[in-house]
């Protein structure tokens, strides 16, 4: 297992990706800490890293009050490597100069290499050019004494420049991006050439330091998780239990808005194969009764949010209260919903999750995947051993069904979705798609539309189906069916659900559109 003796220091200065500056790192092989910037000599005393790299900023160094890095990293003799605001902050403090550029890069860019360095070993050589993101508007004007230029932009005189003696770096570009391609090679050069870490981190590692860490929090007392049914909630539940065993007490809260058959898999993949402690609440007429009459999509999720409140508030008394409530909340949650300010950012929807429950019952959360992208976790679910049909699973919302049946929800419309919802998953399994479509599912609309069969006319609901292809679920295409496998689960869905008699394929990316429906 890796020790901290190895560990890379990434210092925070508010970008949106400096997670995926640590999952870069992670891929190399290599433990890092995510610290904000202002904590910089305080992790540097405590870790005692073997690399530190400064992350970008929306901030400007010439900004009022702009983050600085902190006098001690600056004068600490190990590798540093800055990145966008990193670099330009290395500059301005160490003797170079920033100003405003009359060039804004915003995307990509093409980088020529004008010099060898460390980083560019094995995967760039002077004299080429290769593909950046980029995502600046000031730019490095003078760089300090001892670094050189080793690369070259339209817009960045110093796109990345060298001081090899004192092993420091600075970068324009965002190597942490997909769209920087060479550029996880590159944070790997600088991590395991540059600052010799031995590639020894692992999700095995991870799994360890975890159940440690989870331990540490929690003590003797008690934990409360809140099963969904998906993936991220299962994988923090299972890591829990192997930290604290029975000190953890999941519940598992059927709102009658699942999917076919899947409190019943849920409950006995818990209960059979983990021996994990499971409540099994049936609150469907709890949930449906205040369901009834509500059409609006932000009442139907407050309602939800708040009713799920409600039912681990009972559940947690009825074991004599626990002071932690375990979530499987996953970095993205994180991004999605935290501006770099700390102030709120714009509500699209209110996403289900129990949010006001620590507060209301006085709990602490136990977030074990915080720092995960949803890839990460499944491997970490598999290094758990739960089954790949289970890990592999599509995302489904805590609201569930709900946000997929427009208008007022009832047990009927919930019936009638379901069989629709499991045909399409079914002809997906059948063509072998399942794995590469993030997410897919069926939507009832409100509408009755006009429909011939046999010799008889209908007038029933119409079917929307949805698949998409994703990273994170931030983004989202449109999943690009064959008209052949479309035609089949329209006819499937029309022969063999009643009360549908049109099918309809949705075909909007994220953005403009959004993932489901409400
Ligand atoms: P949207 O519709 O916002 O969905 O594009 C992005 C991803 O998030 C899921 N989603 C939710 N997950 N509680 C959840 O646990 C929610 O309230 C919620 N709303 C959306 C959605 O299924 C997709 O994977």
């Amino acid at each position: 297992m890796t020790t901290p003796d190895n560990a890379v220091l990434i210092l925070d200065f508010g970008s949106q990706v400096t997670q995926l500056i640590a999952r870069r790192v992670r891929e190399a092989g290599v433990y890092s800490e995510i610290v904000p910037f202002a904590k910089g000599d305080e992790a540097l005393a405590r870790l005692k890293p073997r690399a530190i790299i400064l992350s970008g900023s929306p901030a400007s160094v010439s900004d009022v009050g702009a983050p600085m890095i902190p006098p001690g990293v600056l004068a600490a003799d190990i590798p540093i490597l800055g990145i966008c605001y990193g670099e330009q902050a290395l500059c301005a403090q160490a003797g170079g100069h920033v100003g405003a550029s009359g060039h804004r890069e915003f995307g990509r860019a093409a980088l020529r290499i004008v010099g060898d360095c460390a980083l560019f070993d094995g995967v760039w050589a002077k004299g080429e050019a290769h593909q950046v993101w980029m995502s600046h508007g000031d730019r490095i004007e003078a760089i300090p004494p001892g670094f050189r230029p080793v690369a070259v932009s339209d817009g960045a005189p110093f796109a990345a420049i060298a001081d090899d003696a004192a092993r420091r770096y600075g970068v324009q570009f965002h190597p942490e991006v997909v769209h920087t391609p060479d550029g996880a090679r590159l944070l790997a050069n600088f991590v395991t050439r540059v600052a010799g870490i031995p590639a020894t981190w692992s999700m095995a590692g991870f799994r360890a330091a975890k159940i440690a860490e989870i331990r540490a929090q929690v003590g003797e007392e008690r934990v409360l998780c809140g099963l969904s049914g998906g993936v991220d909630s299962a994988v923090a539940a299972v890591l829990i239990h192997e930290a604290i065993g029975d000190q953890l007490t999941c519940v598992f809260v059927d709102h009658g808005l699942l999917r076919l058959g899947e409190a019943e898999q849920v409950v006995t993949m818990f209960r059979e194969h983990y021996h994990i402690p499971l409540v099994h609440v049936d609150a469907s007429d709890v949930f449906m009764a205040g369901l009834a009459g509500v059409t609006d999509p932000e009442q139907k999720r407050k309602f939800i949010g708040g009713a799920f409140i409600d039912v681990f508030e009972a559940e947690a008394r009825k074991i004599g209260g626990a002071r932690f409530l375990a979530q499987g909340t996953l970095y993205p949650d994180v991004i999605e919903s935290v501006s770099f300010t700390g102030g709120p950012s714009v509500t699209i929807k209110s996403h289900h999750n129990v949010g006001g429950l620590p507060a209301r019952m006085n709990m602490a959360l136990v977030e074990p995947l915080r720092e995960l992208f949803k890839d990460e976790v499944r491997r970490l679910g598999v290094e758990l051993g739960l089954p790949p049909t289970f890990v592999g699973r599509h995302p489904f919302p805590g609201p569930g069904l709900a946000i997929r049946i427009p208008g007022e929800v009832t047990r009927d419309a919930c019936d009638t979705l379901r069989k629709a919802d499991a045909i399409y998953l079914d002809e997906i399994r059948k063509a072998g798609l399942y794995d590469e479509i993030w997410q897919a599912f069926a939507v009832l609309l409100p509408v009755r539309t006009v429909g011939v069969m046999g010799d008889g006319r209908t007038y029933e609901k119409v079917c929307g189906l949805r698949a998409v292809t994703s990273v994170d679920g931030m983004t989202a295409d449109v999943y690009p069916f064959e008209s052949a496998f479309l035609s089949r689960c329209a006819t499937r869905i029309v022969n063999e659900v009643q009360g549908i008699n049109r099918v309809v394929y949705d075909y909007t990316s994220k953005p403009p559109g959004t993932i489901e429906w409400e």
